[in-house]
């Protein structure tokens, strides 16, 4: 089996990453006190104790009102870089990272102190970690698509420093076509496209569907379900449709990480990725999700190569950025023989 220093220093792209997820207790600790916000604990160990979940729902329930302790716009950027230099010991070169604008201003943060603290960090990570960044907007799919409008409308004085759009939050009975318009305009702006079609939800295979055929994303987010339907599957073979898979979370908020999922569509030449997710809830960032996925299903050097290949393969960035990023892989893997 390949090795943790293996994985641990091969150049990788993080795809699938909530700012929002990356808070860990020490610096929401430090948050609450500076801000003066009572979050019902005052030790790591009290916070961690919190961390009771065992599906989606009660993971948001202990997620969301956590945020409480991002005020202003210093405190947005302090997250951002505690969770880039994790990623630059994980050897991530590349980041997308996504935010929930919708789970700040509704407790009155405004848009834009948010954005800026967050894009401050994009605009440093280069320099400072030697990752480049770059955020995509997800609309809580919980709450109304007035409400992912009314947000669509307060970032637009922002749109050249967002990527792409995409959809998070409880799946259950919110399905993609919920939000078509605003998805529609999104992509007549020139955004790239994704959506979480989380694990083993109610209407699974429908979604995944409509997010492929009605939605027409660029990637999707979780979304292993997919191998019940062999020509889903080959659709997004066809297309080069990639997916942004998360096993240590999956296996937080499900029974499984959903490896023999992952590993049968990688071996069908699906690009599935591997990602934390939600690092500081699941303690566990990126390396340590290739690991475990390697463990668990037995994968060998090639296997996480490919997977590492794939990531920078599905991002949204440049061909000749892609070609450098894929030359230092093969670097790094020569350098291992
Ligand atoms: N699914 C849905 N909503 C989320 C997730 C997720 O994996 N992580 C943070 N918000
Ligand atoms: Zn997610």
């Amino acid at each position: 089996m390949v090795s943790r220093e293996f994985i641990q220093g091969l150049p990788k792209a993080e795809l699938h990453l909530h700012l929002e997820g990356t808070l860990e207790p020490d610096l929401k600790l430090e948050l609450a006190q500076k801000n003066n916000v009572d979050i019902g604990q005052s030790t790591i160990e009290e916070v961690k104790a919190s961390y009771q979940f065992n599906d989606l729902s009660s993971f948001l329930a202990v997620y969301y009102p956590a945020m409480n302790v991002l005020q202003d716009s210093e405190d947005f950027y302090k997250l951002a870089m505690a969770y880039l230099a994790k990623a630059k010991e994980n050897s991530v070169r590349h980041v997308e990272m996504f935010f929930d604008p919708q789970a700040h201003t509704s407790r009155g943060v405004d848009f834009a102190e948010m954005f800026n603290g967050y894009y401050r960090a994009v605009t440093e990570s280069e320099e400072r970690f030697g990752i480049s960044s770059q955020l995509i907007m997800c609309f809580l799919r919980d709450m109304s698509e007035e409400s992912a409008l009314e947000h669509y409308e307060m970032a637009r004085p922002f749109f050249d420093k967002i990527v792409g759009i995409g959809l998070d939050s409880d799946e259950r009975d919110n399905p993609p076509t919920k939000f078509q318009k605003v998805f529609e305009m999104a992509k007549k702006d020139g955004f790239k496209l994704t959506m979480h079609c989380d694990i083993d939800q109610k209407d699974s295979i429908k979604h995944i569907h409509d997010v492929l055929h009605v939605i027409g994303v660029d990637r999707i987010d979780h979304g292993t379900n997919i191998v019940e339907d062999q020509s889903l599957v080959e659709y997004v073979k066809e297309k080069g449709i990639g997916f942004t898979c998360c096993p240590v979370s999956n296996s937080f908020v499900t029974d499984d990480m959903k490896g023999k999922e992952m590993k049968e569509l990688l071996d069908q030449g699906v690009k599935i990725t591997v990602n934390s997710d939600d690092p500081a809830y699941f303690q566990s960032y990126i390396a340590n999700d290739y690991y475990e996925l390697a463990k668990k299903m037995d994968l060998s050097q090639e296997d996480i190569v490919k997977i590492a290949k794939n990531s920078f393969e599905i991002s949204w960035i440049s061909e000749e950025k892609r070609a450098a990023y894929l030359a230092e892989i093969d670097a790094y893997v020569e350098a291992h023989k």
